[in-house]
């Protein structure tokens, strides 16, 4: 068994949520990378984008991941772009049990279609088609990425999503 457990997936699929859910439950360290990268910086993901360029922001996501993940007993809710680069997904699977929260595009657009916090969505004209295009191009990343699979829909409730997560860890 892995001493970490690195959530990934995309924008709105439920890493911050069901991470902080997961790590109470396992009695684990939480970590969300977003968070972690705007408390460095003492600014939003939105301000970075806009003032840094995403470069900057993936820059210090490759760093933040590799930090967090060389320490232990820690849940890493990471961006859902991190998967991106080679560098995170082989630091992520070196150190966490990887799973993938799998989230279809009407869940996601349903959970998506208000924010104004997802710098890559602020700006498209039609939110469901630049959704289901992204998911499309990184869907097969994700899945390769991950030690397990977790599907949800709009009906799973996040302690259902947990137990699965801790079945699959404990046995893994
Ligand atoms: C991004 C996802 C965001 C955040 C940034 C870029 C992406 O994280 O890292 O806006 O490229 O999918 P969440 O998945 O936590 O929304």
């Amino acid at each position: 068994m892995k001493d970490n457990i690195a959530l990934i997936g995309f924008m709105g699929s439920g890493k911050t949520t069901i991470g902080k859910l997961l790590s109470k439950s396992l009695d684990m360290k939480f970590i969300d990378t977003d968070r972690l990268i705007s408390s460095i910086e003492k600014k939003s993901v939105n301000e970075i984008f806009a003032q840094k360029g995403q470069e900057y922001f993936r820059e210090l996501e490759r760093k933040v991941i590799l930090q967090e993940s060389s320490g232990n007993n820690v849940v890493i809710s990471t961006g859902g772009g991190s998967i991106l680069d080679n560098t995170n997904v082989k630091n992520l699977k070196r150190t966490c049990f990887v799973v993938y929260l799998n989230c279809d595009v009407d869940c996601l657009y349903e959970r998506l279609k208000n924010s104004t916090t997802r710098p890559i969505l602020n700006e498209s004209p039609d939110r469901y088609k630049t959704i289901e295009e992204l998911l499309n191009k990184r869907k097969f990343l994700y899945h390769i990425s991950a030690d397990c699979v977790i599907n949800i829909d709009k009906n799973t409730h996040p302690m259902d999503t947990v137990e699965k997560i801790k079945e699959h860890y404990i046995s893994s």
